[in-house]
């Protein structure tokens, strides 16, 4: 199974395809974990990403490439994978039908979820994440059992950088201009389903596949 999970930031992408990846017996693969682990190393590479991350625009489409197909190259991914934050524009989206191609697999389903701006500004600014081992928490629905503290590896929690105001403003305007312009190239495909966003996370898993099952269906 090869997946696709559209949306604007804080849409509850990464959320879903953890728990997608899961039930399905696949990877989850983000391409902004993998940027924010090389930013983390301080490598050439997550140098010059990071201040691309840091005003909310998008990381130049060879760097992010290089490291996608590094990562799809791995052999966990063969069984499949769900990508989160993968395609951004129309040529980051060609450049994935020429490597599934090339390796001869096809996308099974893309899903986009949909969530308002002002849903999006009060989830990125109650967000907070472990910079141990990535996980997310939302502190006025689902915070950690301790403050600000991790539950899996007790990890002090932090506020990601570009979840201030200022730089969300600058993602949503991305996502507008680069990134919504993909849910028609699938949709014009027969790959595509809406769901909500809304409602509890167990709620919208069920949608999110519900709706895959439909898609790999038609
Ligand atoms: P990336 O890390 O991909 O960020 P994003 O797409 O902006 O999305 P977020 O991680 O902010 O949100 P999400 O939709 O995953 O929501 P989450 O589940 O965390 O990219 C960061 C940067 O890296 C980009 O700006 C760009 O610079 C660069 N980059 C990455 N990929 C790139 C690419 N392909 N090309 C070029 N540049 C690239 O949820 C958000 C919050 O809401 C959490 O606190 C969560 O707990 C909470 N939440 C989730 N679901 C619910 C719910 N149902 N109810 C209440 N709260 C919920």
């Amino acid at each position: 199974m090869r997946l696709i999970l559209l949306g604007p930031p804080g849409a509850g992408k990464g959320t879903q395809a953890v728990r997608l990846a899961e039930r399905e017996g696949i990877v989850h693969v983000s391409t902004g974990d993998i940027l924010r682990f090389v930013v983390a190393w301080k490598t050439e590479t997550g140098l010059e990403a990071k201040q691309y991350m840091e005003a909310g625009k998008l990381v130049p489409d060879e760097l992010v490439l290089e490291l996608l197909q590094r990562r799809l190259a791995q052999a966990d991914t063969q069984a499949g994978y769900v990508l989160d934050g993968f395609p951004r524009n129309r040529h980051q989206a060609e450049e994935l039908d020429r490597i599934l191609e090339e390796t001869g697999h096809g996308l099974d389903a893309v899903v986009a979820v949909e969530v308002s701006d002002e849903t999006i500004v009060a989830r990125l600014s109650a967000r907070r994440s472990c910079p141990t081992c990535g996980r997310t928490y939302q502190m006025t629905t689902s915070p950690p059992r301790e403050d600000a503290i991790c539950d899996r590896d007790r990890t002090p929690l932090e506020i990601r950088d570009d979840d201030r105001p200022e730089v969300v403003r600058e993602r949503l305007h991305v996502f507008r201009e680069s990134t919504e312009p993909l849910i028609a190239y699938y949709e014009e495909r027969g790959l595509l389903s809406r769901v909500s966003g809304y409602g509890t996370m167990d709620e919208v898993t069920e949608r999110i596949a519900g709706a895959v099952k439909e898609v790999v269906a038609r």
